[in-house]
């Protein structure tokens, strides 16, 4: 949400985009086009057709509108109104202060998704990169392929993910019934069915991540902190890159500098928890002892990468697990047959259990309510998608794409296109029956390379949830429309 202070800030920073426009257009007819594509006579070489579209005013090119369409919670809006206008394949736009051609379509995302490392590389908006620091290792494009994302799979799928699973259960089943505790002496009376939803999504996300990546107990009054900490970083993640006070993005850096410097402490106290252990041969075994082993870089280097890569961790889960969880129950209310078959698989599931306890292999058997999640996610993916850095001008499509720029592939763009998905708004969990969507439109967790590597983690963080949810009603839709 912008403030007062970042909309006159934003005012004053027009003014002087406009002056600084007025200037340059007199100086340089060809001040929009970058100087690869320009040879010694300040010609354009080559194929200079730029895809067709708009880049508006300089520094903030479309980013109100991009901005503006978030505030109001469709996303989607701004890509698939440029998909109509200018080419449902390509087009070019300027948001988050760069020059970005955004490629649509089922091609468009195969493209994007085959080219890293040759023709692309990974980018980061400038928001994030301040967030987490140029050089962590969240944002080096090396050391996340080479090592970065050996080690994100290590922690987050296999092994490491089957006991999670009790976490995720544990979690849910405490908070149920405290929130049926607090409903029974009255202190959740001024909520709506809305709010309770929101408030368990929130709570379970940030308890089972506060868990599982910090290796917290439920210390209710340091989790709540966190997720205070946590929300004020996201609100800079998807806000001007402007770092001055009184922006969005300054709060977000020194709330995330904040709470870096406390799992930094954690990180250092566990150390000594393992050296400590070690001597009385009582070795610690989780996520956490885990990860501190020092590198080449020394203790504290590990230190901080380390807390960087778990600061990551926390924000993405909030963002992903606690959006699409409200969501699923969101359609749940809202569609009771859809519901009924949910409660259905989740009760005979439930019936051929000795135990409440929720396993692995339950959760493979969800078939139908994992549908419900995916169809949540192509109506509602929690990420538009990414971005990448051009790194030689090509041609696609008879386009000119050049160095420099950045491109950016959108979840939306595919997800809403009725070529792909016929009556895109219809929320029907049967498209993802049998061999499901065609390759290449359904992306919520992206591609390639750098596909989101929590999927399955998500998977099961999500249907965990689901199943307790569900069943704690005791067949009885306990959440409403209100
Ligand atoms: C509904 C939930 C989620 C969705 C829809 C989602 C989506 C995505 C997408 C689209 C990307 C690729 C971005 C790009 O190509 O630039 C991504 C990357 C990533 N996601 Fe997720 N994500 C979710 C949950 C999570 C969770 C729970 C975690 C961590 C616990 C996580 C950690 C990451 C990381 C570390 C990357 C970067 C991978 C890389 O660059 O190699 N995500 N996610």
């Amino acid at each position: 949400m912008m403030e007062t202070s970042d909309i006159l800030l934003l005012l004053l920073s027009l003014i002087i985009s406009l002056l600084f426009l007025h200037v340059t257009k007199l100086r340089r007819r060809n001040s929009q086009i970058p100087n690869q594509i320009l040879d010694a006579e300040g010609q354009i070489k080559g194929n200079n057709n730029l895809p067709p579209g708009n880049t508006g005013w300089p520094f903030f090119g479309e980013s109100l509108d991009f901005f503006s369409n978030f505030q109001h919670q469709t996303p989607q809006n701004f890509v698939l109104e440029r998909c109509r206008k200018y080419s449902s394949k390509i087009f070019k736009t300027s948001i988050l202060g760069e020059k970005v051609v955004v490629f649509s379509g089922a091609e468009g995302n195969r493209f994007v998704f085959s080219n890293q490392k040759t023709l692309l590389k990974h980018w980061y908006a400038a928001s994030v990169a301040k967030l987490f620091g140029k050089n962590s290792k969240v944002m080096n494009d090396n050391e996340q392929t080479q090592m970065g994302r050996k080690f994100l799979s290590s922690i987050l799928k296999g092994d490491a993910l089957k006991s999670y699973v009790v976490i995720f259960d544990a979690t849910i089943k405490e908070l149920l019934s405290q929130f049926d505790e607090n409903s029974e002496n009255g202190q959740m009376m001024m909520m709506n069915d809305h709010q309770i939803r929101e408030k368990l999504a929130e709570k379970y996300t940030i308890t089972s991540a506060c868990k599982i990546f910090l290796g917290m107990e439920s210390n209710v009054e340091k989790i709540n902190a966190h997720e205070q900490s946590i929300k004020v970083m996201l609100n800079g993640l998807f806000s001007l890159p402007v770092n001055l006070p009184g922006f969005a993005l300054n709060r977000a850096i020194n709330e995330s500098k904040a709470l870096l410097k406390e799992i930094e402490t954690m990180i250092r106290e566990r150390k000594n928890m393992i050296d400590d252990a070690k001597c009385s041969n009582n070795v610690v075994n989780d996520l956490l002892s885990e990860m501190i082993q020092p590198t080449d870089g020394g203790y504290s280097k590990v230190v901080h990468d380390v807390g960087t890569a778990l600061l990551g961790l926390l924000a993405a889960s909030y963002l992903g697990i606690r959006i699409t969880a409200i969501n699923v129950l969101k359609h749940l209310a809202e569609f009771p047959e859809i519901y009924d078959l949910v409660l259905k698989e989740q009760e005979e599931i439930a019936s051929s259990k000795s135990t409440e306890t929720i396993t692995w292999e339950d959760v493979r058997k969800m078939k139908y309510s994992w549908n419900v999640v995916c169809e949540t996610l192509r109506l509602a993916p929690t990420s538009i998608g990414g971005f990448k850095e051009v790194m030689m001008n090509f041609d696609y499509e008879g386009y000119m794409i050049p160095k420099g720029w950045k491109i950016h592939w959108n979840t939306n763009a595919t997800h809403w296109n009725p070529e792909y998905f016929p009556n895109p708004e219809k929320f029907d969990p049967s498209r993802f029956e049998g061999d499901g969507p065609i390759p290449y439109t359904y992306v919520p967790f992206g591609g390639g390379l750098h596909t989101c590597p929590a999927n399955e983690f998500t998977k099961f963080a999500i249907l965990i949830f689901l199943h307790n949810v569900v069943i704690s009603s005791g067949g009885k839709r306990k959440f409403s429309m209100a």
